[in-house]
């Protein structure tokens, strides 16, 4: 039994449920309640009234399974004494959503806190899967600052063709390659692409989702061992009850986000995310969600903190296994037991178990030390991110776990610094001018070409395009040429085994020097310093801004929906984790409830 620290007249529905000073907000609160045969006493004897944000709908399909999960959370929260009210999240789904699901994370962020903030919950139980489903959730919990829990819905079964694994996003990447070369049409093309999606659930890859759920559980937001358990999995509905009722014993021990989301949480998340070879747009929302708690971090500490973990899961698109062997060799846990005994996490952070993350995992062993690496036989050394600058932006990142041997090879154009390379640019301006241009045999691209995507960040396209990982022309393609650098300040999916340099920031639409570039200039990326130049002299630089100012800057599309153009006007940079302007500084803002 837990032990309470508030009282059932301090829970907060009280104000709505039963107010003797307010008796008129009281009986109509209860009445419109009880219309639908929820008892008096349900409401009003002192059970904590926890809300279910359901992130599942016909829209959101790597989500629409917690419509069932959430039958489970319910009988676990009324066996602990609670009363659940299910209710919505705007929906985000990454593949459907155009231009981005990205634009909805502040959206859904912005409509959660209302709701939490404005309605009699106690307590909430935050569903989560698809990429941008669990950073909206938790920036809205971290604002608001109620007991709240990730359930996060898991990720689907392995994919497979004959014996080969088959993992969501990271096929589509290479069927476009087997597609632009000629060996597949574009029947093959999907026939081999859906057997990625096996059965319900979010993406079985070491995607956004799957990276975003464990960040979720590295940060203690989640019950041990829950993020990556498959969504089929009869363990999954079983963590759904154990999810349920323990929410309620934290309502009791006024356990809030702001107990868990502490620094030490955020430096565990990066360095477990360096381990899981995890998604680059995890930097974006682990800021935010830093941000949201109140603490600034940087990709800065990305870098300081990450980029010396090695790769210890060996999943897609940074290795070779899925999610259900991942989840099988220990899964979150296991990666974190590695990283305690290196002595590479603050194991002293409390989780929403009432319990250290160091109790939670210490002792569970890699159950295949194929599948979780022990730290001293990982996959890649040094796999966490780089944070570069240099001359046209003050910060992008590059996800070293997924540079490959013959990447590294190639662009080995110096030999007194092993680790810089050069080459002349082409530059695009927005996806569309890629596929329109790509293929033009007068741009001229060879091996030696980065490939730079320009307006892709969240104000040059509202949310920030997934566009940056760019394929080479087709011609080079046929002759063996499966990737060039590319650099952008747009994202890249989580899925993608592309060593990309993105998320430059500031972006071209804000005044970055992504802007200046021509097609020809030649950039120097040297990585042991952390650089990226554009070698031409500062004079040069400063005449084209001038030229670009005159004209009246970079100019990107207009906005098509009321949204689109507020997220625009008050949107903050990739690196500072997408958030919008001001709302960072709302903190706690449940104990200023009930709402004036
Ligand atoms: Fe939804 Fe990948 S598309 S999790
Ligand atoms: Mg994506």
């Amino acid at each position: 039994m837990t032990q309470r620290k508030i009282t059932p007249d301090q829970l907060r529905s009280r104000w709505w449920f039963d107010n003797p000073e307010h008796p008129g907000t009281t009986a109509l609160c209860i009445e419109r309640y009880m219309n639908y045969g929820i008892t008096l006493e349900e409401l009003a004897s002192g059970k904590p009234i926890i809300g279910i944000c359901q992130s599942g709908s016909d829209l959101t399909p790597c989500n629409r399974h917690h419509i069932e999960l959430v039958k489970r959370v319910k009988d676990g929260i009324r066996a602990a004494g609670g009363v659940p009210f299910e209710f919505p999240l705007h929906p985000i789904h990454e593949n459907a959503r155009r231009p981005t699901a990205a634009l909805d994370r502040n959206l859904a962020y912005l409509g959660l806190v209302e709701v939490l903030h404005g309605y009699p919950l106690d307590g909430v139980v935050l569903t989560t899967g698809c990429d941008k489903t669990t950073p909206a959730s938790l920036m809205a919990a971290a604002t608001v600052n109620i007991p709240a829990i990730v359930l996060s819905g898991g990720p689907m079964l392995n994919g497979w063709r004959g014996a080969d694994r088959v993992g969501s996003g990271t096929i589509i990447w290479e069927l476009r390659k087997r597609l632009a070369a000629g060996d597949i049409d574009y029947a093959e093309f999907l026939a081999r692409a859906t057997d990625s999606a096996p059965s319900v659930g979010h993406c079985n890859t070491m995607g956004t989702a799957s990276t975003m759920n464990s960040m979720a559980e590295a940060l203690g937001m989640s019950l041990p061992g829950s993020a990556m358990i498959p969504a089929p999995y009869k363990e999954r509905a079983m963590v759904a009850y154990d999810t349920g009722a323990r929410i309620v014993d934290m309502v009791w021990e006024d356990l809030r986000p702001s107990d868990i989301l502490i620094r030490e949480a955020f430096e565990n998340a990066i360095v477990v995310c360096s381990a899981l070879g995890g998604s680059s747009n995890a930097p974006i929302h682990i800021n935010a969600i830093a941000r949201h708690s109140g603490i600034e971090l940087s990709n800065d500490d990305w870098q300081a903190l990450g980029h010396a973990i090695p790769l210890l899961a060996n999943v897609m698109p940074a290795g070779a296994y899925l999610s259900e062997e991942f989840y099988r060799a220990g899964g979150v846990p296991a990666i974190v037991n590695e990283l305690l005994g290196a002595g590479k996490l603050h194991g002293e952070v409390l989780t929403v178990n009432g319990r250290t993350l160091a109790d939670n995992c210490a002792g569970r062993e890699t159950q295949d030390p194929e599948v979780i690496r022990r730290y001293d036989n990982p996959l890649v050394e040094q796999a966490g991110f780089l944070n570069l600058k240099g001359n046209l932006f003050d910060s992008a990142l590059m996800k070293t776990s997924v540079i490959s041997a013959d990447f590294r090879a190639r662009f080995l154009s110096n030999p007194d610094d092993p680790n810089a390379f050069e080459g002349k640019v082409v530059v695009f301006d927005g996806s569309e001018d890629y596929h329109a241009r790509i293929d033009d045999p007068a741009l001229d691209i060879d091996e030696h070409t980065i490939l730079v995507m320009r307006g892709a960040g969240p104000v040059g396209h509202p949310g920030g395009a997934e566009v940056v990982n760019m394929q080479p022309p087709e011609a080079l393609i046929k002759r063996g040429i499966e990737s060039l650098p590319c650099l952008g300040d747009g994202r890249q999916s989580g899925t993608s085994g592309s060593p990309s340099i993105l998320n430059a920031a500031p972006e071209a639409a804000t005044g970055g020097g992504l802007a200046l570039l021509e097609d020809g200039d030649r950039l120097r990326v040297d990585l042991n310093r952390g650089e990226v130049r554009l070698l031409i002299d500062e004079a040069e630089i400063q005449a084209r801004r001038e030229r670009l100012e005159q004209q009246g800057g970079y100019r990107y599309p207009g906005h098509q929906t009321p949204w689109q153009e507020i997220q625009r006007t008050l949107v903050e940079p990739l690196d500072r984790g997408m958030t919008l302007a001001g709302a960072t500084q709302y903190r706690d803002v449940a104990r200023q409830s009930p709402p004036r």
